[in-house]
């Protein structure tokens, strides 16, 4: 099974239950969720609103370290590539201030999408330029991008299954992790789903991850979001996606 060998390798390559790699690794994802918040704040998003999103996450993280399947996939995460966990906090955050300036907060879905975000792209490795470039495109030749990187084109997909088979996974998380990178009017990947086929949680998460991938590959300067922002209009106006997309916009005003 693909999980169970999945599990059996982060057996043998990860760390063993030791207090010090606990502490240490708590120190990291805390650290990354201090970063990360001073990185929004820099660029103006409002301090009421992001202290709440951290609060959120600090309680989300602090559950998952005590829950031990989870704690090894979060920690898998970091043995990787650092990088990944900033990119997954980021989308976190700023998803956790959508929800509320939507008024979808509940804790469960609170839940989901941290859920979503921690382990969306747990089994990509790299997290090098070619896969960033290929992030930022506006619209995916999904055969191409089957053929030349068929890894990074199946990633959504195995990743959800894998999250499927955990004890402890709210529902809806893997069908949020497996339409990661699919966009509005049918431009993502791995199936080029349309708006009204993607669950509007899974498109307030497709939403800010797309624009948290823009701003990483481009800079978060407030020009530069300004620009992403305007060149997301075209698309994001589309069926699940509208709501997200103005509550982003709404954000960097
Ligand atoms: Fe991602
Ligand atoms: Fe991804």
């Amino acid at each position: 099974m693909f999980y169970d060998h999945f599990l059996n390798l982060l057996e043998g390559l990860e760390y063993k239950y030791n207090p010090k790699t606990v502490r240490a690794d708590l120190e990291v994802q805390q650290q990354v969720l201090g970063m990360v918040f001073d990185k929004l704040q820099d660029i103006g998003v409002d301090d009421k609103l992001l202290n709440s999103a951290k609060r959120t996450l600090e309680n989300n993280i602090e559950m998952i370290n005590s829950t031990k399947n989870l704690k090894k996939l979060l920690r898998n995460i970091i043995g990787k590539n650092e990088r990944i966990l900033e990119h997954s906090m980021t989308t976190n955050m700023i998803s956790q201030i959508i929800l509320k300036k939507l008024s979808w907060d509940t804790h469960p879905s609170q839940m989901k999408i941290s859920m979503a975000a921690f382990f969306h792209d747990i089994l990509i490795t790299e997290y090098d330029e070619n896969i960033e470039k290929l992030e930022s495109m506006t619209s995916y030749d999904k055969d191409k991008l089957r053929e030349s990187n068929p890894k990074f084109f199946n990633h959504p997909l195995k990743a959800a299954q894998l999250v499927d088979k955990m004890k402890n996974m709210p529902p809806d998380v893997a069908q949020i992790i497996s339409s990661h990178h699919e966009l509005p009017k049918g431009k993502g990947f791995p199936k080029g789903l349309f708006g009204m086929r993607t669950a509007p949680m899974g498109c307030l998460f497709n939403t800010v991850h797309y624009f948290c991938v823009q701003c990483y590959t481009r800079g978060w300067g407030k020009t530069t979001i300004a620009i992403i922002l305007k060149e997301m209009e075209a698309d994001f106006y589309d069926r699940n996606y509208e709501k997200p997309y103005e509550a982003l916009l709404k954000l960097f005003k």
